[in-house]
């Protein structure tokens, strides 16, 4: 059984370093987010992701941890973190952490000893060849760098070397299975960092490249699944209110490896791209643009069931043992607003935030903030114009920090018309106040929340989508014409619309770009 507090969860995702900055070196901070806790709180969010905030080199962003149990000094220390889960949790908000189970920096002490040419506690915690000139069976891995005469595999990037979970089925005498006393340990020492934060009052974790555990050949993910069925096991005893998202975006698996949430990624061809992100800039593929399709793209030649044919699969396969995270976007992925504008991405939050299963929105997507074009920092790469400050209001650098403008993390949007929270707050209309509007109906009615039924009832092009939630009819037409679908709504209460929608004789009328939840 997931957490029951799952069921009316909506998320805010947090990237510490661009959030709000309270002491003027430029960077955001824990007591920046305690600043904003109301904030968030107003906005319908009632949990927080806050991406990585341990000690690190930061040659990715904090994806590569030096120290899982040490925050990293730029955004506070741990007693500031302990204090935040309690201010937290004093509003209603849930605190999960990112845990970075597959890798760590190589500048970790588990690394530092793991390399060294005499054998110790470590050697086994990372996976290394047996002689400095053999590599790894199509596995990157690197040579040269180490004291003992072998060479390690990578996870990610080149300062991200792979922790230890061992082969499925080991073939080489340097390959350990998952059962190794070894491989066990690597196990243990990461619900060890786990233990540590949810003893201080964190509520459990979002799981960074959580399929990633186990070597080939775990295609099925028969072996990283038993890891996380594990450590399910350990929650379910000892900590039956945290919860954990996955970053997998495989929810058959991930659900089954018992993960209470998966995220629903932005794959090339998947179902969610083919909402909000069917483009392909020229910088991206190196070709021409490529026209954007996305369903919600007003001009698009729209077709629904290019999300409906992955997702129901999914849905269909998986409603009754956990939840679908579908997100407005992550610290990876372009900015919605990056091709879709403000009136767009109304109708494209509005069907986000009535799908079932948990819903995540990234900080600044409230207000439509874009997507900059900035030089790399942090290994982010085109990563680094959807990670900025946090844009508050027209006071300098926007309101995230009183420091000098050139000692920010990264630069504030510098359009004269940079949207803030301030000014969309007195704009009835504005972005931030819809997503306001829809959390608030979601919260009132367990029809839109995570465990209601969806059923799609209208799904042809050139008509509405309409789409039953328990007893709600929910229906979206982002075309900027009048459509019309033969749904029978007459005589239901409007509980919330975006633009015209008129249900009258068996037919459901609905104006350009507009969106109804009729009960
Ligand atoms: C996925 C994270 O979301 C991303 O930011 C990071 O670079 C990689 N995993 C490596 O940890
Ligand atoms: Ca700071």
């Amino acid at each position: 059984m997931a957490p029951k507090w799952l069921k009316d969860a909506v998320f805010y995702e947090i990237y510490p370093q661009s959030f709000k900055d309270t002491n003027g070196d430029g960077i955001g901070d824990f007591n920046g987010i305690i600043e904003k806790l109301d904030y968030i709180k107003s906005l319908g969010c009632n949990a927080l992701w806050i991406n990585p905030c341990f000690d690190s080199p930061f040659k990715d962003a904090g994806y590569d941890v030096r120290d899982y149990k040490k925050v990293a000094p730029r955004y506070g220390t741990n007693n500031d973190l302990y204090r935040l889960f309690g201010e937290a949790h004093k509003k209603g908000i849930h605190v999960l952490l990112d845990l970075v189970p597959g890798h760590t920096s190589e500048e970790h002490e588990w690394f530092r000893q793991s390399q060294k040419a005499e054998k110790n506690e470590y050697t086994n915690r990372f996976i290394w060849t047996d002689f400095c000139f053999q590599g790894a069976k199509g596995l990157p891995y690197i040579g040269g760098e180490s004291e003992r005469s072998a060479t390690y595999i990578l996870n990610f990037f080149k300062c991200q070397p792979a922790l230890n979970y061992g082969f499925l089925h080991p073939d080489e005498p340097w390959q350990l299975g998952i059962d190794h006393p070894d491989t066990i340990a690597t196990r243990e020492a990461m619900k060890d960092v786990m233990r540590f934060w949810l003893d201080h009052g964190c509520d459990g974790f979002r799981v960074d490249m959580a399929a990633s555990l186990v070597k080939f050949d775990d295609e099925k993910k028969s072996g990283t699944s038993a890891i996380w069925k594990n450590v399910r096991e350990m929650l379910d005893a000892d900590y039956p209110e945290a919860a954990m998202v996955s970053e997998w975006s495989d929810p058959k698996l991930a659900l089954r490896a018992g993960y209470h949430m998966d995220f629903y990624l932005n794959h090339p061809g998947g179902g969610y791209n083919s909402l909000m992100r069917d483009y392909q800039p020229a910088w991206w593929a190196g070709e021409e643009d490529k026209k954007d399709n996305s369903y919600f793209k007003k001009d698009a030649d729209r077709d629904i069931s290019r999300f409906l044919g992955e997702y129901m699969d999914w849905y269909e396969d998986t409603k009754e043992i956990g939840y679908i995270s579908m997100l407005t976007c992550n610290h990876d992925t372009v900015r919605p607003r990056f091709n879709l504008e403000p009136d767009e991405l109304k109708l494209a939050y509005a069907f986000l935030f009535t799908m079932p299963g948990v819903p995540y929105l990234y900080y600044g997507d409230e207000i439509g903030m874009r997507y900059l074009d900035l030089p790399t920092k942090e290994g982010g790469y085109f990563r680094t114009g959807s990670r900025t400050p946090m844009q508050w209001d027209e006071s300098a650098n926007l309101g995230f920090s009183d420091g000098c403008a050139d000692s920010l993390y990264l630069p504030v949007d510098p359009a004269g018309d940079a949207p803030t929270v301030a000014g969309q707050e007195k704009d009835p209309y504005s972005l931030l106040n819809t997503v306001k509007a829809l959390l608030a109906l979601r919260h009132a009615q367990e029809d839109l929340q995570a465990d209601a039924p969806f059923v799609p009832v209208c799904t042809e092009k050139g008509k509405p989508f309409v789409y039953q939630r328990g007893a709600l009819l929910v229906a979206v037409n982002p075309a900027g014409t009048d459509v019309c679908a033969e749904v029978d709504a007459d005589g239901r209460e409007c509980l919330y619309k975006i633009g015209k929608a008129e249900a009258a004789d068996g037919k459901l009328v609905m104006g350009p770009q507009s969106f109804v939840v009729l009960k």
